[in-house]
């Protein structure tokens, strides 16, 4: 990421950032280390019953189609692999240690919706387009927005009025937030990444969800996965609707699909927006987080 030296400006007007939970850090560098079997990551998740708990919430939820139930962890490893599990322990613990009675008012269950049909769709999409992602499409769309957890958090009252004006999404959001703070939300979910030292390609895709001026999808580590995030968000905002016309802001990202359809297959908005209402059925599934 070009822009690091901005981030950590962004990191020291945010202020104190709560610290990355310890499962975290664990399984991030256990999962990191090819030697490492099943049976340590396993003991070192169990350590937290409760994550453990909300780690079966999550590998039940339709997002992952389970045929059967996930009942331990042991069989969530199996079933799902390491890498899914590792991704689901990163969602669960970022939003448990963000949470608390700010964001809870201000970011309700809508927020949870939007963020879990990004992941969904990130992941359908990467799926049909054949990106080779292992997960970080799903984990990428679900932490995406995670910036105004943080902005919540930190900046309070002032933060809560800004997104309030706004409507509290896209792109009006975000001139507002850079008005207001000199920075904005696609920022500040970097910056938390960037600070906790989350996978580098996963901030990347965190701080280019927006189109910015002064940021191109060209400097991220991994521009698909990038790309991938930009159009699953643009895509929900626009809400397809399986089978029926819609209005597709999504199909007009062109940074974006240069990235995502490199042979140009699907040239015309016409094309991306077919392509696109495929995917519908993934606003029907409930988050499991409420
Ligand atoms: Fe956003
Ligand atoms: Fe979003």
């Amino acid at each position: 990421m070009k822009n690091n030296a901005n981030l950590e400006h962004v990191i020291s007007k945010i202020g104190d950032l709560p610290a990355m939970p310890e499962a975290v850090g664990e399984v991030l560098r256990l999962t990191d280390d090819p030697q490492v079997g099943m049976v340590r990551v396993s003991e070192a998740i169990q350590q937290d019953p409760a994550l453990t708990a909300k780690i079966l919430k999550v590998s039940n939820s339709p997002y992952y189609g389970m045929k059967q139930y996930v009942g331990t962890l042991k069989l969530a490893l199996v079933i799902l692999g390491v890498r899914e599990v590792r991704n689901i322990v990163l969602g669960v613990s970022v939003f448990d240690a963000l949470h608390n009675d700010r964001t809870e008012t201000l970011l309700t269950g809508q927020f949870w919706t939007h963020s879990f049909t990004v992941a969904g769709l990130a992941k359908q999409l990467g799926l049909r387009l054949h990106l080779g992602l292992q997960g970080e499409d799903f984990i990428s769309g679900l932490l995406h927005d995670i910036g105004k957890m943080v902005m919540c958090r930190q900046l309070g009252g002032q933060y809560e009025t800004v997104f309030r004006a706004s409507g509290g999404s896209s792109d009006a959001l975000c001139a507002a937030e850079r008005d207001a703070f000199g920075f904005n939300h696609a920022e500040a979910g970097a910056a938390l990444a960037l600070y906790w030292n989350l996978p580098e390609t996963l901030a990347d895709s965190l701080w280019l969800h927006h189109a910015q001026a002064d940021a191109d999808l060209s400097e991220a580590r991994d521009p698909k996965l990038a790309s991938l995030i930009r159009v699953a968000n643009r895509a929900a905002h626009d809400g397809i609707t399986t089978g029926a016309e819609y209005s597709c802001s999504a199909c007009g990202e062109e940074s974006a699909w240069k990235f995502l359809d490199p042979q140009g297959t699907m040239p015309g908005i016409e094309q991306r927006s077919e392509f696109l209402s495929q995917f519908g059925e993934v606003f029907s599934v409930s988050t499991p987080m409420h």
